[in-house]
């Protein structure tokens, strides 16, 4: 197993969740109106999943990796797309709040922000495993260390726990429910004091 298949794997979650903000997003931009508890939901998910808990490993797996390979800095690309994600999604959060205080034209801009931040990574995902993961993982055949310690064997680590990644797993998965989109597969569990769980994508 990769280091990146772990990461590989989360991006079949986060994708979940991004098709489920396009439904959203599109009813929100038709109806004038945001469906305030579904918004929240999605952006607790993207706050915590995405980008509490993936894109920190990715940048430090990267990062590290990296130091290995002496030419261009393609890790500095993917860096930026994280960056302009954040910011897309501190716009539909400050939206979502204004919708519940009742502004007028806050559906449509959380709508905006929703789908520049989908169409950014959509896009950034399928270049991360279409290009730069294929390139850091060809440099060698083993991880070094360091590099184990960031993304470790088997899939997801600590200090993320079972508990946690349940309730991850569990948002996604009504959200996908409500918005009729597929649930992801094959998502490992982290490991916990029980030992390794099967599967928390039913
Ligand atoms: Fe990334
Ligand atoms: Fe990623």
């Amino acid at each position: 197993m990769k280091p990146t298949d772990t990461l590989v794997d989360e991006h079949r979650l986060i994708e979940q969740v991004l098709n489920c903000l396009e439904r959203m997003a599109e009813r929100a931009s038709r109806r004038a109106e945001l469906d305030a508890r579904r918004a929240d939901d999605a952006i607790a998910f993207l706050k915590t999943f995405v980008h509490g808990w993936h894109i920190p490993r990715e940048e430090a797996y990267l990062s590290q990796a990296m130091v290995s390979l002496s030419e261009s800095r393609p890790e500095d690309l993917a860096f930026h797309d994280h960056r302009r994600c954040c910011a897309h999604l501190g716009e539909m959060e400050l939206a979502a709040a204004a919708g519940r205080a009742g502004e007028s034209g806050a559906a449509e801009r959380f709508a905006e922000h929703a789908h520049a931040y989908i169409a950014v990574l959509m896009k950034h995902i399928e270049d991360e495993e279409v290009r730069l993961f294929p390139r850091i993982e060809d440099r060698q055949t083993e991880p070094s260390p360091a590099e184990r310690a960031i993304l470790p064997e088997p899939s997801l680590a600590q200090p993320m726990d079972r508990g946690q990644f349940a309730l991850y797993t569990k948002a996604a998965n009504r959200l996908a429910d409500h918005y009729n989109v597929p649930r992801a597969r094959g998502l490992a569990m982290p490991v916990g004091p029980a030992g390794r769980a099967k599967s928390a994508v039913s």
